[in-house]
């Protein structure tokens, strides 16, 4: 049995990966180790609540004694740390907790993860530390890091922790870095959930500049087997990134989200651009898909209509979220875990 400390695990990527894991491997012990923000959510977990692979702990990866606790009592050998403060716009209304979780959280965890000398730490990073492109190139794991948000300075500096406890004290870490995602259980802030929401609610979609910023995305499920395979076979040191080849300016997909559902083009409004807007990202997974046999499977246009999809038949998730009922509903379904 291998047990698993996976946090951030009731986030999208993080529940996604788990309820996809634990069906998968028999032989893992998932534990869940989520704080429960704003953007975890255990209704994302139903499918592996009862599972007997799959154990939930709330707790906050700042709390040394508490991770100890965990990592004593399940005999913690490897880590999976999705756990972020992860949209950037937020991070441009407040870096400090981003500073908080990404940066020092991260740095408790490796050092918990150090004294109880686990066999494998990945870090889960994302492509936005290399920083912004100009019409061509891509992203290579040999980039100089240049991040140019609060966020992704947060993500780049946890990085760079993570690689610094493999060269001092050899710690078993691999980094992943990863582009866009999109699929379900995505919280309705980012790009994608929250312009097939606004355009079902017959909102505005508040289109950044001028639209032609360019991110390269990829589906949920693809991101989540390329990290199963780093896990598996990545080797100790290591950074692999993960992409899809599939760049798209954000108007394309908003308008593709507004013809998928039958929608106006008059709901789009160009808004006052974010601060800082990083204009292209592109990703170069060559060494992943060279020296660790992955590749993505899903096609944008199967993937994101089947997103569109998920939306349209789970309009309960999302609208308690958006409408701010859910902590009332976490508490009566589940209590104060
Ligand atoms: P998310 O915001 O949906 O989920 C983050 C989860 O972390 C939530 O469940 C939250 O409760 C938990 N969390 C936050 N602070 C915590 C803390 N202090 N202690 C314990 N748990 C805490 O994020 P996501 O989109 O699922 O991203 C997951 C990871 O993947 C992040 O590290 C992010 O940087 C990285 N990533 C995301 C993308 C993307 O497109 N979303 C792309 C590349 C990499
Ligand atoms: P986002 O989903 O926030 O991801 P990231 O900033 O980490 O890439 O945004 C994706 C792109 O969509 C980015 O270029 C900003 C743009 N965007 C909008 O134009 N309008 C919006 O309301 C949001 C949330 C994003």
């Amino acid at each position: 049995m291998k047990n698993i400390l996976v946090t951030g695990g009731a986030g999208f990527i993080g529940s996604n990966f788990i309820n996809y894991m634990v069906e998968r491997h028999n032989d893992w012990y998932i534990i869940n180790f989520d704080k429960l923000t704003y953007a975890g959510n255990l209704e994302n977990l139903r499918s592996s609540e009862n599972k007997n692979n799959y154990h939930f702990v709330k707790g906050d990866i700042n709390n040394s004694e508490l991770l100890e606790f965990v990592f004593n009592k399940f005999n913690i050998k490897y880590v999976i740390n999705f756990a972020a403060e992860s949209h950037v716009d937020r991070s441009i209304l407040g870096a400090e907790v981003f500073i908080r979780t990404n940066i020092l959280g991260t740095n408790t965890l490796l050092e918990i993860a150090r004294r109880n000398n686990i066999e494998k730490f990945l870090q889960v990073s994302t492509d936005e530390v290399y920083g912004s492109l100009g019409a061509d190139g891509k992203f290579s794991e040999t980039t100089p890091l240049s991040p140019n948000s609060p966020y992704s300075a947060s993500k780049a500096s946890a990085d760079m922790l993570a690689l610094s406890y493999n060269h001092t004290f050899g710690l078993p870490v691999v980094v992943t870095r990863c582009s866009n995602n999109y699929g379900p259980l995505q919280f309705p802030e980012k790009l994608i959930p929250l312009m097939i929401i606004n355009a079902l609610n017959n909102k505005k979609l508040p289109v950044y500049g001028d639209g032609m910023n360019v991110r390269d995305w990829i589906y949920v499920l693809d991101h989540n087997k390329a990290i199963e395979k780093v896990f598996e076979d990545g080797s100790t040191g290591e950074i692999y990134n993960i992409g899809a080849d599939q760049e798209m300016p954000n108007i394309e997909i908003v308008k593709l989200i507004l013809k998928k559902l039958g929608k106006s083009e008059d709901l789009i409004e160009y808004v006052k651009d974010r601060p800082g807007h990083d204009r292209r990202y592109a990703i170069d997974s060559t060494k992943i898909q060279t020296k660790l046999d992955w590749k993505p499977e899903h096609k944008f246009e199967d993937a994101i209509s089947y997103t569109i999809d998920w939306y349209l038949n789970n309009k309960e998730w999302w609208e308690r979220i958006i409408s701010g009922e859910y902590l009332q509903y976490y508490q009566e379904q589940y209590g104060n875990i």
